[in-house]
């Protein structure tokens, strides 16, 4: 299988991804952090709940729209920021939003992208939220938000779940830094990814040179060393709560907390005058060994889901996936791997195939379910008790039911 055209699911792209990457650049996008436990976990938390289909229900006419902050769209997910997204294609993140604007589903572009935030907003349109790393020179973040607010983008991401950068040893093994850099350990790797070395990296020498971050200020720049990829941002240890009461005062569009893994501090945020938390362990990228956000989102959507939007990600690869965290009360799924295999296979194009596929999956899932919208799908679609499914879940009435 070469082609994303012949990909007739996630798991198909994402072979045909890891033939076309070098093996640094594959395992950067597909691997976690330490022993990989959460990541694992992630996957096996969302396959272990079971549905309760209802049958002989009128499932024709059926919608996956919802209206996240109150904007109607037509799927209930979107893409989550992926530092780097632009070694897997030339300009990808480009690729990516454009994908996502003719979805109608917002795009988050990373802190981290190879390409910077105004050419993605010029070339791309659709609904664009920034994600922010802080760093510890808080001065030179608030100059980035300002551009961002400037360059036309609607949501603000904070990333809050990496203080210190994750362990991730296979970048070290593969010898893959940022700013890129060619190395006797990763040239092999390239030159047997010729296609790659042609289409991306090539391109990138002869018009901006060697990939870098472009979003980040001069001053930064400068300061950054080659580093392995996932450890070159400056991540800052000492952000807290006020850091991001400031940052509300500052952006006057949707602000999101990423990286919530407890009721605690989704109250928090919520009480900081965020907009929506994101539920999220990063794919399974930061700490090892944490629950699977899938799992918190019960108990998150239940302490702040009536002030908040309840966002979440991390595992998903199924459009049966999404409806189980649409039945549990989330409002959206952010997708990070996912897509990032549509655009390594084939760009704009592949990317539009993942996200197509899950279309695909939600809208099948969904009538198999004996439902034909979001208004019609709550906790009861999902097995409750011990004998049922190995996850009880609290009850609690569906966002959408009544709209
Ligand atoms: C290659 C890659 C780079 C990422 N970079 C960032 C980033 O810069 N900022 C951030 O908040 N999350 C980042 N993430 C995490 C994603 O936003 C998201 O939380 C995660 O990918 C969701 O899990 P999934 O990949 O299983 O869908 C990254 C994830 C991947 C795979």
């Amino acid at each position: 299988m070469s082609s994303y055209r012949t990909a007739y699911n996630i798991h198909d792209l994402r072979e045909i991804a890891m033939s076309r990457l070098p093996k640094g650049v594959f395992e950067f996008v597909d691997r976690g952090t330490e022993d990989e436990v959460s990541m694992r976990h992630n996957i096996a938390a969302l396959q272990s709940i079971r549905f309760r289909p209802r049958t002989l229900v009128d499932v024709s006419g059926r919608s996956q729209s919802v209206e996240l902050f109150g904007k109607p769209q037509k799927m209930p997910i979107a893409i989550a920021p992926t530092g780097s997204a632009g070694l897997t294609w030339y300009e990808g993140e480009i690729a990516l939003a454009r994908a996502a604007a003719a979805a109608g589903i917002p795009f988050t572009l990373a802190t981290g992208s190879m390409t910077a935030m105004e050419r993605v907003a010029s070339e791309a349109g659709g609904t664009l939220w920034f994600q922010l790393y802080m760093w510890p020179d808080r001065s030179l973040s608030h100059k980035l938000v300002e551009r961002a607010r400037l360059a036309g983008f609607e949501g603000l991401v904070v990333t809050v779940d990496s203080p210190v950068p994750p362990a991730r040893e296979y970048n070290l093994h593969n010898g893959f830094t940022l700013p890129f850099s060619i190395t006797r350990r990763n040239a092999t790797d390239m030159l047997t990814h010729p296609r790659w070395l042609l289409t991306v990296l090539s391109r990138y020498l002869l018009t901006t040179g060697m990939p870098r971050y472009q979003n980040y200020p001069s001053e930064m720049k400068q300061k950054i060393t080659a580093l392995p990829m996932g450890r070159s941002m400056a991540l800052n240890d000492s952000l807290t709560w006020d850091d991001l009461r400031e940052l509300r005062k500052r952006w006057p569009h949707r602000l999101m907390a990423k990286g919530v893994l407890t009721a605690e501090d989704a109250k928090l945020a919520a009480d900081c005058g965020a907009d929506a938390v994101i539920v999220s362990n990063h794919g399974g990228r930061v700490v090892d060994g944490t629950r699977a956000p899938i799992e918190i989102l019960p108990e998150v959507v239940d302490a702040v889901g009536k002030r908040v939007e309840v966002i979440v990600d991390s595992g998903f690869r199924r459009g049966s996936d999404i409806v189980k965290a649409m039945a549990l009360g989330a409002g959206a799924v952010l997708i990070g791997r996912a897509t990032l295999y549509g655009i390594a296979s084939g760009g704009e194009a592949g990317a539009a195939r993942a996200i197509n596929l899950l279309r695909e999956e939600i809208d099948r899932t969904l009538a198999l379910l004996g439902c034909t919208n979001f208004a019609t799908l709550d906790r009861s679609c999902l097995a409750d008790s011990k004998e049922e499914s190995q996850t009880q879940w609290p009850k609690a009435s569906n966002r959408y039911a009544g709209l």
